[in-house]
């Protein structure tokens, strides 16, 4: 219980420094919100754009089995009819008769009664209905007419435009089977009971990777002699003989590497395998990753290996080949498919639950006091550095501080900031979670001798330890740090 409350207090003074520093806020707050979804302020969009830059980076930059693209939200409605999505992509839903309230009934004793917040739904006296399935898609018409046959949906997932063009990428990429298509986009879910800040929003980000791969039987004919592709062999062998299990546990382990490089460390993430009954009746396997948030360990993103089932509905709704010709197999298939799908702003909450910190810093008269760190990892941190003049009213150092904040600005992120105390900026910057602060000082003018001219000061966020680095130095070190 008492583990509770801290978790609750927690979640609290992470969604109101999130609010206070302008990283998530609610969105339409001047009409009284719309629930399940959020806009993101000046130091949330960099957060996220930074997220988003290094898992481009790390899918595009830094692989040559990859390609981009960037879809539609709104496609064909055939495409969610070939996915499953107009059947099957429901939850069920129970109506409150005495509140008036919606709920989704999986998740009935977990759900606080809004009547009542000491009971859950499933407690209190509130006469039910039946469950019911409710279809999470956004629906909305092309063209003026609201007529049944101009209803097009806003799309769930990005991933079904990696499927749908899957031929057309391949063409023109001109890549060879194993290979991925990765893309980063908006998707909407009507979500029942949209909760715990953003976690589960009506409209989020995905960043998701379909990997085509080659089917067993093709891996056999290729790898000959092995045995069975369920072998794990060691992941750095022959990527053309790795069957499906290979390649879901490579991702798997690519998505956790790159988890630590901004800032989530391996053991701070749950590798959850799913259980047989729990797959979606194409998935083989299905591997979610978790993180520990206050309000509990839930998913940040799946690894799923969906076998051959998105490309072979596609082919059978559209009527449109989608098999690939392998001139190394000899052989003609519909490619199989890995697919890791994260949440950007799952993430961004993973990362700022990660990043927040209580310490004690002193303040400007050396007394020690309460800071709030955000201790993002530099590559992810909205501002890189940060900027000080010691005195706002010397036009000496004012000056001088203009001339670093220019010479960094072209490389990152920069704040200047020349309003109060030091101590409270520093404060100030903490709590933004950036990383590096420099300080311009009367040394920095050479009025404490040659020695230290054109020198600053530059800060720590997390050790608060200071030293004096030359102006020059100063970019490539910083770039250094945040690659
Ligand atoms: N294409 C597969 C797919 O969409 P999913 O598990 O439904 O799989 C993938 O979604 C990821 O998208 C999740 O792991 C989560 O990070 C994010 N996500 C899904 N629903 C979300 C929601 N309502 N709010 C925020 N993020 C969500």
């Amino acid at each position: 219980m008492a583990e509770t409350n801290s978790n609750e207090l927690l979640m609290e003074k992470i969604v109101s420094l999130c609010k206070r520093r302008g990283f998530i806020f609610q969105s339409s707050e001047i009409y009284g919100g719309i629930n399940g979804f959020w806009d993101y302020g000046p130091l949330g969009a960099e957060l996220k754009r930074n997220i988003k830059e290094c898992w481009w980076r790390s899918m595009t930059q830094e692989r040559d089995d990859m390609a981009g693209l960037d879809a539609t939200i709104i496609m064909h409605p055939d495409i969610w009819r070939a996915s499953g999505h107009v059947e099957t992509f429901t939850d069920p839903l129970v109506d409150c008769k005495t509140c008036k309230g919606r709920f989704r009934a999986d998740q009935l004793a977990e759900t606080p009664c809004p009547k009542d917040s000491r009971k859950t739904v499933a407690e209190c006296d509130g006469e039910k209905t039946e469950a019911r399935r409710f279809n999470l898609m956004f629906k909305t018409f092309v063209g003026p007419v609201e007529s049944e046959e101009n209803v097009a949906y806003l799309r769930p997932e990005t991933a079904q435009a990696m499927f749908a063009q899957f031929k057309t990428v391949l063409e023109v990429s001109r890549r060879k089977v194993p290979f991925g298509i990765c893309q980063i986009g908006k998707a909407f879910r009507n979500e029942i009971n949209p909760r715990n800040f953003t976690f589960r929003s009506r409209e989020f980000e995905q960043m998701e990777v379909e990997f085509f791969i080659r089917p067993d039987e093709v891996v056999r004919q290729l790898a000959g002699s092995v045995a069975c592709v369920a072998d794990r062999p060691d992941l750095g062998g022959a990527r053309h003989t790795w069957g499906w299990e290979v390649w879901h546990k490579y991702w798997v382990e690519e998505r956790l590497r790159w988890y630590a490089a901004i800032g989530l460390p391996r053991e701070s993430l749950v590798e959850y395998w799913q259980k047989p009954e729990e797959l979606a009746h194409y998935a083989k396997a299905t591997v979610d990753i978790l993180y520990t948030f206050p309000f509990g360990t839930q998913e940040l993103e799946g690894v799923a290996a969906r076998g051959d089932f998105d490309l072979a509905q596609h082919q059978k709704f559209s009527g449109k080949s989608m098999e690939y010709f392998d001139d190394e197999a000899k052989a003609k298939y519909v490619p199989h498919v890995i697919e890791p799908s994260a949440g950007v702003d799952r993430l961004a909450l993973a990362l700022i639950c990660q990043a927040y910190t209580e310490d004690e810093a002193p303040n400007d008269k050396g007394q020690m006091e309460k800071r709030v760190v955000m201790r993002f990892h530099p590559r992810i941190a909205p501002i890189k550095v940060a900027v000080l003049p010691l005195l706002r009213n010397r036009p000496e150092l004012v000056a001088k501080a203009l001339e670093v904040r220019d010479l960094l600005r072209s490389h990152m992120a920069v704040f200047y900031d020349d309003a109060g105390a030091i101590g409270r900026r520093y404060r100030r910057q903490d709590e933004a979670g950036t990383p590096f602060g420099v300080t311009v000082d009367f040394e920095t003018l050479g009025e404490q001798g040659p020695a230290l001219k054109d020198t600053v000061t530059l800060r720590d966020r997390d050790t608060m330890h200071q030293e004096r680095v030359r102006i020059g130095e100063l970019a490539p070190r910083l770039a250094a740090a945040i690659r």
